[in-house]
C-alpha cells in the first residue's frame, strides 16, 4: 500500500500494543516497528487550551516540519480571536474540544489546558484516534493514572508528556555522565525553586473583558465543584486544589522528570511535605513554601537515594536556584546554559592527625598507629586525585522544546507509541509529586510502589499490633 498520509495515521497495529506493554518494564525504550511513512506526509495537529503554554507548545510544535495547526478550542473567545490573529485566519476555533475530536482530518491533539482536563480529554482524544501531547502533570489525581495508561496502550496512538526540559542539551549530557558513573553511586539530590514577585506566584493578568458571557465557565469547571463565576479562578486556576496541583505538580515534577530521565529510575516509595501558605493570603488553598523529602530505594538502575525538594514563593531573600545531583564521586549542577560536572574522589587512606583522637592516645599507642597505618596504607593510597571541573555548555540554540515536539512526530512517522515521556515514564513522574500534596494536606508520610505504581498504606505488609501482657496489663491498674 502506497503511504498516504492518512493511513500512516491509522496504520498503528497489535504489535504496537504489544510493543509498547514493554515500555512498561523499560520505560526509556523508544519502541521502533511498523510503518515507515513518507517524512513529507504533514501531521495535522489541533491546541486544546490556547492560554500561556498552548501559545509556546503551538509554536514549538510548528518550528518542526511537516505539521500544521489546523484547528484550536478553548474556553475564552479572547484567546479564540488571538489564536486567529497569531497563527491563523483560516484556522477552525471552537469553545468545545469534542468538536476538534469529531474531526477526521486532525492527527495530533496538545492538551494544554489546565490540569483538571488533562485526564478527561486525553481519554477522549485517544478514544477518537488522535496521538496526544499532553501537558504536565499528566493527571490532576493519583488515582486517574492508570485510566490514562490503559486507555493508552489500548489506542495503539502515540503519547508525550510534556516536560520538555529532558530533551535539552544539558539533561542528556547528564543523563550521559551519570550513565557513565562520572559521579559515582547517586545519594542525594536537591533542588530548589524560589520566586518573590506576583506573576511568578501564578497571579497572571486577568483581561478585562472576563465574565460568564466572553467564557465557559461550565465548561471550565468540569468534575470540579459547582460554583458562581469567578475570573481568578479562571485564569488563575493553578491558586486553586480544584483545578490545579500547587506547586509540586506545577514545578516539582520537571525536575522529578528530570532526574528519572537522568538516572533511569522509576520512583520513589515514601514521600515526606511540609510546608506553610505564608505570604500569598490571596484566597488561594495551596502552600507557597514546601520542602518534600523522597526515599528512592535501590534498584537495578541505581542505589537507594533521597531526594529533597523545595519552592518558596516568598523568599524576599538572596534566590539562589539550583539543582543538584551528588554521587560518591562527585556532583552535577545544572546552570543556566548547561551543567557543571565536579569530580572529587576520596584515597583510599583516611589519614589521621589534626582534629583526630590521634593526639589523645599516649605517646608509645600514637608510634604503634603510625607504624600499622604506614603499613596498611602505602605513599600511593595517601593522596586524593584532583579535584576536576567539566563544564557542559548548551548549544547557543539548544531547542529542547522543538525537539520534545520533534520526539512526538517522529514517533507518530515511524507508527510508535512510545515516547521520550510516554504515560508510564508521565505517571512515574506525576504520581510521586502528587503524594507530596497528599502528605502535606494530610499530614502523613506517603508510601508508594513505582514498579507496580499502586500507592502502600505503609512500608511493607501489615504488622499485627504489638499485644501488651495480659498479667503486666492488669498490674498496672
Ligand atoms: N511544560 C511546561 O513548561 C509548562 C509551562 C506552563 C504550563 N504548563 C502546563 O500547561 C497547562 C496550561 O497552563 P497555562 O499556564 O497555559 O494555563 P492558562 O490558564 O494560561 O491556559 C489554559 C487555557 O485552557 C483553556 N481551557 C480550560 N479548560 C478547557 C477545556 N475544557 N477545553 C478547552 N480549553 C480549556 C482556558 O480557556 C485557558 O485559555 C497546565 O497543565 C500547565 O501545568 C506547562
Amino acid at each position: 500500500m502506497q503511504p498516504t498520509r492518512r493511513n500512516f495515521i491509522k496504520g498503528v497495529t497489535a504489535t504496537t500494543v504489544v510493543a509498547a506493554t514493554e515500555s512498561m518494564a523499560r520505560p526509556f525504550s523508544i519502541i521502533r516497528n511498523l510503518n515507515k511513512v513518507s517524512p513529507n506526509d504533514k501531521i495535522r495537529i489541533a491546541t486544546i487550551g490556547m492560554g500561556i503554554q498552548g501559545n509556546y507548545d503551538t509554536q514549538a510544535a510548528l518550528r518542526n516540519p511537516d505539521v500544521e495547526l489546523v484547528a484550536v478550542a478553548d474556553l475564552y473567545d479572547g484567546r479564540l480571536e488571538h489564536a486567529r490573529t497569531a497563527f491563523s485566519k483560516d484556522l477552525f476555533t471552537t469553545r468545545d474540544y469534542r468538536e476538534i475530536l469529531a474531526r477526521k482530518d486532525i492527527d495530533a491533539v496538545l492538551i494544554v489546558t489546565p490540569d483538571h482536563w488533562h485526564d478527561h480529554i486525553t481519554i477522549a482524544a485517544l478514544k477518537a484516534g488522535k496521538h496526544v501531547y499532553c501537558e504536565k502533570p499528566m493527571v490532576h489525581h493519583i488515582n486517574e493514572g492508570k485510566a490514562v495508561i490503559d486507555a493508552w496502550k489500548k489506542s495503539g496512538k502515540t503519547m508525550q508528556v510534556g516536560s520538555q526540559r529532558i530533551s535539552s542539551a544539558a539533561f542528556q549530557e547528564a543523563k550521559r555522565l551519570v550513565q557513565a558513573g562520572d559521579i559515582g553511586a547517586i545519594n542525594y539530590i536537591e533542588s530548589n525553586s524560589d520566586r518573590f514577585n506576583a506573576i511568578g506566584a501564578w497571579n497572571y493578568s486577568i483581561p478585562t473583558d472576563a465574565s460568564p458571557q466572553t467564557l465557559d465557565w461550565d465548561r471550565f469547571l468540569g468534575d470540579a465543584p459547582k460554583r458562581p463565576f469567578e475570573a481568578a479562578r479562571f485564569f488563575r486556576w493553578r491558586n486553586y486544589r480544584d483545578y490545579g496541583t500547587g506547586v509540586a505538580g506545577d514545578l516539582f515534577v520537571h525536575l522529578i522528570t528530570g532526574v528519572h530521565f537522568v538516572t533511569n529510575s522509576m520512583g520513589p516509595n515514601r514521600i515526606y511535605s511540609s510546608g506553610n501558605l505564608a505570604y500569598w493570603k490571596d484566597g488561594r488553598d495551596v502552600p507557597d513554601v514546601m520542602t518534600s523529602v523522597m526515599d528512592y530505594p535501590k534498584s537495578d538502575q541505581h542505589e537507594a537515594f533521597q531526594m529533597v525538594l523545595r519552592v518558596n514563593f516568598a523568599n524576599a531573600g538572596k534566590i539562589n536556584n539550583m539543582t543538584r545531583i551528588i554521587g560518591n564521586e562527585g556532583q552535577i549542577e545544572f546552570s543556566e546554559n548547561g551543567l557543571i560536572m565536579t569530580k572529587k574522589k576520596l584515597p583510599l587512606a583516611p589519614g589521621y592527625g589534626g582534629y583526630d583522637s590521634y593526639f589523645t592516645f599516649t605517646e608509645d599507642v600514637q608510634k604503634e598507629f603510625t607504624k600499622q597505618y604506614d603499613a596498611k596504607y602505602p605513599p600511593e593510597t595517601r593522596t586524593a586525585e584532583p579535584v576536576k571541573e567539566v563544564r557542559f555548555e548548551s548549544p547557543k540554540n539548544d531547542d529542547a522544546h522543538g525537539r520534545h515536539f520533534g520526539d512526538f512526530f517522529d514517533n507518530i512517522r515511524k507508527g510508535s507509541q512510545g515516547t521520550i515521556e510516554d504515560p508510564v515514564f508521565g505517571f512515574r513522574a506525576a504520581a510521586p509529586v502528587l503524594a507530596c500534596n497528599e502528605s502535606y494536606f494530610e499530614k502523613k508520610v506517603v508510601y508508594w510502589d513505582p514498579v507496580t505504581m499502586t500507592q502502600k498504606t505503609g512500608p511493607g505488609p501489615a504488622k499485627p499490633a504489638p499485644q501488651k501482657p495480659v498479667a503486666a496489663a492488669a498490674k498496672k491498674k
